[in-house]
């Protein structure tokens, strides 16, 4: 008798160069005209945790210098605060680069908000003046789930739907 295999092994996950395929003209056409960054990311937000894989969707919003607080996300609840100085969203917010993260728990200060998360992408949100808004953080279930089509893709839709004047109210 065939022995099943448990359900938990994702055997045919999605290349990653196709999981935007759909989602990313939905996110352009649902974000048209609109600047208002907190309605743009959770716009976002909603349509990203759609795609297969992405267990926490959310930003953290630059609320003071040096401080990040918990914006617009989806999935189980996230830290309220992060400080520049810990986790991989405070790697990405001070470094201003996008932190890709294969196996969390070799990660020196990284916040666990969830037991199970096992990698991340954590990108930064900058304005059309240069400032940091905000980091986009998508965590997996799955290690190794994040790697150059992600970074590629999500530095771009970032770019234009944040990279013009905003409305930061
Ligand atoms: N893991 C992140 C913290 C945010 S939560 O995972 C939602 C970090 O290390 O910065």
């Amino acid at each position: 008798m065939p022995v099943p295999l448990p359900i938990a092994i994702r055997t045919n996950p999605m290349p990653a160069s196709h999981r935007y395929t759909d989602v990313l003209p939905r996110i352009d056409a649902l974000c048209e005209g609109e600047d208002n960054a907190v309605a743009l990311m959770a716009t976002i937000a909603c349509e990203l945790y759609r795609i297969e894989g992405f267990d926490w969707v959310g930003f953290y919003r630059v609320v003071a210098p040096g401080k990040l607080k918990v914006g617009p996300y989806q999935g189980g609840h996230g830290c309220l605060a992060i400080p520049f100085d810990r986790g991989v969203c405070g790697a990405a917010a001070r470094e201003r680069a996008t932190q890709i993260v294969d196996d969390v728990d070799a990660f020196p200060g990284h916040i666990a908000c969830s037991s199970s998360t096992r990698s991340e992408i954590v990108l930064p949100v900058i304005d059309d003046q240069g400032r940091l808004i905000a980091v986009l953080d998508i965590d997996s279930d799955t290690p190794a789930y994040f790697g150059e089509a992600d970074r590629a893709a999500l530095e771009a839709m970032l770019k234009r739907h944040f990279g013009k004047a905003l409305d930061l109210t």
